[in-house]
């Protein structure tokens, strides 16, 4: 089933204090403010895992989720975290193919491919990531590219995991520039992934795939975004560590 997320990826943010901080206000507002049928998930990093976990404590409507992890399962991979190990932290979301990941840690899409499978070996829910850098959209190739991404890491896995996937559409033109892809042009690339999906997967499993916009999303322009069919929620970098802008997109479902 198609589910509303907002995701928030804290990256290589926040001292321990300052993530429990953050979590405790987000964990009291969205109970104040009765949130209701959005998913929420916190992507902190590593270390925070656990503290986070304990705060969210059994709220429903809030996850867990890790912004990266290991395609091997254990081991000797010094510096290195499993699905596995998140999944007995009680993680369920992980973050795969960040743009930041493709480009400083050379991850290729053959690679990411792995990573998904690993992640969905341990039950964790994949928020697998994709998009074009501006010299690709300049050249107009950037529906073919964000396709081809999914092709490669995605489209061999059965029916049945590629349900699990979450995917999150991030044109890295718009990560940390304030430059937000307008809600028409986010409309117009999530339904190219959907068909895409679709082609391979068929109608009913693409139509069931929630797909997030990321880059720049705040709470002023949330709600346009999310206005449109075919985005089904947000990954969020800057403004998730703001509670109130946070909470703010979250409600401006
Ligand atoms: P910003 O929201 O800071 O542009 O970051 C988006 C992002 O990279 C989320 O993964």
């Amino acid at each position: 089933m198609r589910r509303k997320i907002i995701a928030g990826n804290w990256k290589m943010n926040l001292t321990l204090d300052e993530g429990q901080k953050l979590t405790s206000e987000i964990v009291n507002m969205y109970k104040d403010e009765n949130v209701k049928d959005v998913i929420a998930v916190l992507n902190p990093p590593f270390p925070h895992i656990f503290p986070v976990k304990k705060l969210i404590g059994d709220i429903k409507g809030i996850a867990i989720g890790a912004q990266n992890c290991s395609d091997k399962e254990f081991g000797a991979f010094t510096g290195e975290v499993s699905a596995k190990i998140l999944a007995s932290f009680g993680v369920e979301y992980v973050i795969i193919g960040h743009s930041e990941r493709r480009e400083y840690f050379k991850e290729t899409n053959e690679f990411l491919g792995k990573k998904v499978v690993a992640a969905l070996a341990q039950g964790l829910t994949p928020i697998f990531c994709c998009g074009e850098s501006l010299d690709i959209r300049n050249a107009g190739t950037h529906e073919a590219n964000v396709k081809y991404q999914l092709t490669e890491s995605l489209f061999g896995l059965s029916a049945g995991d590629m349900a699990r996937v979450v995917i999150a559409y991030e044109p890295i033109w718009a990560i940390g520039t304030g430059k937000t892809a307008t809600s028409d042009q986010a409309q117009e690339m999530h339904l190219a992934l959907r068909r895409h999906i679709a082609s391979k997967f068929g109608k009913e499993l693409a139509g069931d795939i929630s797909i997030l916009y990321g880059g720049s999303m705040n709470a002023a322009n949330a709600a346009d975004l999310l206005s449109k069919p075919d985005v089904d929620g947000g990954l969020i970098g800057g403004a998730s560590l703001k509670s109130r802008d946070f909470l703010d997109i979250i409600k401006s479902y």
